[in-house]
């Protein structure tokens, strides 16, 4: 049978520009590049994510109400997202994220302005529990008190929590999040979270110890851009590494792994072959433009996992 988790995380529109250099300090320039309005934010990608990889997906995020809540709601509802849980805020904007890529290396700066994900409280969160979930699955591009909530919940549910870190700030109380089954930062959140930078095999198993330590996590699991992750299970490590594609846009990159690697998770309870199966799904992610627009479905994963073995 299908799993379903619940997504508690943010939703936004992107405005992406896409530029050969990023301006200095002080200065200004002239877009060489395209723009675009896409749909995006951590938590709507990666609920994007679990859906178009086949799991039953309840999505659970705060909008404003204005024209870009009508054109996420288009969205979601095409994409068979359970919305039920999808709360509107009178007084304040749907999400924007302000998006600049770079275009030979596909890597982006993102600001965002959270808007009415800042309003989503842990009622909101308790009410989205009624549907019954298998796992649960947070990011920290809402309020802490409701990422919080999520923790609880789970725990009184007896269902495993999957955190996404993104974004880090360094004074989140990871302590209280309670048991963790998959924490997952990439390298600049494990440096904010830790203060060690993992750029080698001894700093990325001395932050997951770190790591696990503070979050009571059985599993963490570092997401280390073109290097691959690093997986940590208490006791040993592996890295697995990423696949040889050509980048056209990193965004979303690590909204689609840590997905598609607690799907994966769930479904079989292997961490190694869910990283895998992530590592494939995230290759997919960047070799295309955009946040949303960038999600491989399930079909689209194994005719890449079948052209690699190639
Ligand atoms: P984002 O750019 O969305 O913020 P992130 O920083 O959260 O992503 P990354 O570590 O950059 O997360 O990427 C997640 C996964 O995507 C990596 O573990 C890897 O499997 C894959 N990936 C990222 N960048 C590349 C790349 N340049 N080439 C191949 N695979 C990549
Ligand atoms: O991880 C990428 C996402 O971060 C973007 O879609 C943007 O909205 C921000 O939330």
């Amino acid at each position: 049978m299908k799993k379903r988790i619940l997504v508690v995380s943010s939703a936004n529109i992107d405005f992406v520009q896409r530029v050969s250099r990023l301006p200095e300090r002080g200065e200004t320039i002239i877009s060489d590049g395209d723009c675009d309005y896409i749909p995006g934010g951590k938590g709507a990608n990666s609920a994007l994510a679990f859906a178009r990889l086949g799991a039953d997906t309840v999505f659970c995020a705060k909008l404003g109400r204005d024209e870009n809540a009508k054109k996420l709601k288009r969205l979601y509802a095409s994409e068979k997202l359970d919305t039920r849980f999808l709360f509107e805020d009178k007084d304040a904007p749907t999400g924007l994220a302000s998006i600049i890529v770079e275009e030979e290396s596909g890597a982006n700066r993102i600001i965002v302005y959270p808007g009415a994900n800042a309003r989503l409280k842990e009622a909101d969160v308790e009410e989205a529990f009624n549907c019954y979930p298998d796992g649960v699955f947070v990011q920290f591009e809402i309020p802490d008190n409701a990422v919080l909530a999520c923790a609880e919940f789970a725990r009184e549910k007896g269902i495993p929590l999957f955190v996404d870190a993104g974004p880090a700030r360094a004074d989140f109380p990871l302590s209280e999040l309670g048991k963790v089954e998959i924490f997952s930062p990439n390298e600049t959140e494990c440096e904010i979270l830790t203060g060690i930078r993992p750029d080698s095999l001894e700093s990325c198993l001395k932050a997951s110890i770190r790591l696990a330590g503070a979050t009571n996590a059985k599993y963490v699991v570092l997401k280390l851009g073109h290097r691959g992750s690093f997986v940590y299970d208490g006791k040993y490590y592996n890295i697995v590494p990423a696949h040889k594609v050509n980048v056209a846009d990193t965004t979303a990159a690590g909204d689609v792994f840590t997905a598609a690697l607690s799907y994966a998770y769930l479904q079989k309870g292997d961490i190694l072959e869910a990283a895998r199966f992530a590592t494939l799904a995230a290759s997919i992610c960047v070799s295309r433009p955009g946040a949303s627009t960038s999600i491989p479905t399930l079909k689209e994963v194994k005719e890449f996992a079948q052209k690699i073995k190639k």
